[in-house]
């Protein structure tokens, strides 16, 4: 096993529910994948179909006491993180573990500076000097194409626009050099320009040897960026493979249908093919192939039995019973 292929992190049936007025849902329904060393892993999925709370739990950032990791395993380095203490799971996030959230209300305090912030936050995993930390954040600031930083970092984060204060939070989950970054839609704050600047980045950091699970609804973005691409569709991951595999061969009919939603200039001017119908609501899901009742495909099977994810070779699997091996 060459450096490049070490498993970083497994993630390894993972359920997680919520307790809702309405009953349990399970938002992310025995979900496995893992993170190789070096690697950028797209997520890709329509909104609701569980990636933000499947990152979630990889940090163990569910809330609380509504929300459970009901079954399964985060192995990191080998070590099963759900059940670290507390006091080591801080150790983790951020340092070893960074999390650029899709709410921007995750990530930074009202009450702080942002230049206070990122100083603790640095000061918590580095030992050095204030100044050097103070430093550290400037130039981070920087990076992320934020003018004047110096003075920047006297700012409250409500002084800053959303795009700004999205990109002193990637400055924060990129300026401690993690393993492994899990960045949840970072870039839908973000105008054009500076979404190309960010992915640079990100790209950057992979040439320094972390590793990103890039979480994204555009099948552009995952093109553009990604080595491997996990598909879930309503809390299960449906399609998994290699970026080529998956956009040369796509198998499960979810997956063709978000690749025919991929804006093309054509004689459509980059209209949206839309996938009919909706994502449905956790607490309705047909209780055989999630994607029944979207599925062009359909048949009398799908309706109560649920596809398992068959191997296809390559490290490419569907779950779907159309797919070749399940016939
Ligand atoms: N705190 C919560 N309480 C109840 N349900 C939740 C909560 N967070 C997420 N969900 C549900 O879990 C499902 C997956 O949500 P999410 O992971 O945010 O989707 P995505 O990130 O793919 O848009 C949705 O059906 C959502 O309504
Ligand atoms: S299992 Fe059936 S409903 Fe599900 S994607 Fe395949 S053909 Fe469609
Ligand atoms: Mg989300």
């Amino acid at each position: 096993m060459g450096f490049r292929d070490l498993k970083l992190l497994e993630v390894k049936n993972i359920t997680v529910t919520f307790e809702t007025d309405e009953g349990i849902v399970k938002a992310v329904d025995d979900v496995s994948f893992h993170i190789n060393r070096n690697e950028i892993v797209g997520l890709v999925g329509e909104s609701g179909c569980g990636k933000s709370v499947t990152a979630l739990s990889i940090l163990r950032l569910i809330p609380l006491p509504y929300g459970r990791i009901e079954t399964g395993e985060i192995l990191f380095y080998g070590k099963n993180l759900l059940e670290l203490n507390r006091k080591e799971m801080r150790k983790i996030r951020g340092r070893a573990i960074s999390m650029i959230f899709q709410e921007l209300g995750s990530a930074l305090s009202p009450l702080h500076t942002i230049g206070r912030q990122m100083v603790e936050t640095i000061l918590m995993h580095k030992n050095i000097t204030r100044k050097d930390a103070w430093n550290i954040a400037e130039t981070w600031l920087e990076k992320v194409q934020i003018s004047d930083p110096r003075e920047r970092m006297f700012a409250y984060p409500y002084q800053l626009s959303g795009g700004m204060q999205q990109r002193v939070m990637i400055a924060m989950a990129l300026m401690l050099g993690p393993d492994i970054i899990i960045a949840d839609e970072p870039t839908t704050a973000l105008d054009v320009t500076i979404q190309a600047q960010v992915f640079e980045l990100v790209r950057e950091m992979r040439r320094s040897h972390t590793s990103i699970l890039l979480i994204t609804h555009d099948m552009g973005v995952i093109w553009e960026m990604c080595d491997r691409v996990l598909v879930m569709y309503a809390s299960r991951v449906v399609e998994e493979g290699n970026r080529d595999d998956i956009f040369s061969k796509p198998t499960h009919p979810y997956t063709i249908a978000l690749l025919e939603s991929i804006p093309k200039l054509s004689a459509d001017k980059g209209r949206l093919k839309a996938i009919p119908g909706q994502v449905p609501s956790a607490l309705n899901y047909p209780s055989g192939c999630h994607f029944f009742d979207r599925c062009p495909d359909a048949f009398d099977r799908c309706r109560d039995e649920k596809p398992k994810l068959i191997d296809l070779g390559n490290g490419h699997k569907a779950a779907c019973f159309l797919t070749k091996n399940e016939l």
